[in-house]
């Protein structure tokens, strides 16, 4: 890869590529990490409506390397809003990975899952305070949010004192969000890509399984070094060893007519 981290408007560094572990039962977690740290990765994703934090901890806690070098993210579940419940939220968090600070802290969703779309602009400016104070405490290095559109990051620029450091946003071939993008850029936001893959429903597509042929790498490796060109933060998962290892072994370039050929590419989900 050509530079290992993005830096955020505060200065504080994130390795380019994270895990991720959604999708992993709290019993293979611990596997998975363990695997994702002895095969090189740094930066860990996970969050509280994921149930596994407790495992991710355990494995980061026992593997051989320093709290300052793992960057750690997890987030507060998109269904609670509220400066009071997100600082409860928070300590629920940090108590299941066992450890005195996260690197980052992200609000997961602008609404709640089973309400998507529901206007909680209020509930998200009183939970953005709180991790505000959270990072004025010196409990988070970072913090951010996760699935908001660019209404949803404008109410909390109009409103708070802190610009978000990230966006995590569904972001892979097809779904390329370029106005959504485009703000993030403008406001110095990290944009991290999750489901670099489409949750592996990329995989399989017989274009990107040309393209991929043409440059030897997988489909994956492809799919994963997609957003790094397009300057975005993949956030890959896998519980198998060699998947692990394979998705992050990116460091060729696409070419700018291959770019273009996939930024012209549909959403396969649509
Ligand atoms: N903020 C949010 O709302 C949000 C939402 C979704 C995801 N995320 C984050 O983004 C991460 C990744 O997204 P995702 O879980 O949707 O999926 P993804 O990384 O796009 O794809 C994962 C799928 O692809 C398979 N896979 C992975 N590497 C492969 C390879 N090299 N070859 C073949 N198959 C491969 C995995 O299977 P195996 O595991 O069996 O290998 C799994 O089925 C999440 O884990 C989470 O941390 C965040």
């Amino acid at each position: 890869m050509n530079k290992a981290n993005f830096t955020f408007h505060n200065d504080v560094e994130i390795p380019k590529i994270g895990f991720g572990t959604w999708q992993i039962p709290n019993e293979e977690a611990y596997d998975a990490v363990t695997m994702a740290l002895k095969n090189g990765y740094t930066h860990i994703d996970t969050a509280l409506a994921y149930k596994n934090e407790e495992n991710v901890g355990k494995a980061i806690k026992d593997y051989n390397l320093s709290r300052e070098e793992i960057f750690i993210t997890s987030k507060l579940p998109a269904q609670i809003k509220g400066y009071e419940e997100t600082l409860k939220a928070f300590e629920e968090t940090v108590t299941n990975l066992d450890v005195d600070y996260l690197d980052l802290y992200l609000i997961h969703a602008p609404w709640p899952w089973d309400d998507m779309g529901k206007d909680c602009t209020e509930g998200n400016i009183q939970s953005w305070k709180a991790m505000e104070k959270l990072y004025n405490d010196g409990k988070i290095k970072a913090i951010g949010v996760s699935n908001f559109e660019i209404k949803d990051i404008q109410a909390l620029l109009d409103h708070c004192d802190i610009v978000p450091m990230a966006n995590q946003i569904p972001f892979y071939v097809g779904r390329d969000q370029e106005d959504l993008l485009a703000f993030c850029k403008e406001h110095n936001i990290v944009v991290e890509a999750y489901s670099p893959l489409a949750t592996g429903e990329l995989l399989d597509n017989n274009d990107i399984k040309a393209m991929a042929n043409k440059y030897e790498v997988t489909p994956a490796q492809l799919l994963i070094r997609y957003c790094i060109e397009r300057d975005t933060l993949p956030l890959p998962k896998s519980t198998h060893e060699e998947r692990i290892v394979q998705n992050k072994e990116i460091d060729f370039n696409i070419s700018e007519d291959d770019l273009k050929k996939l930024m012209e590419m549909e959403d396969v989900r649509k």
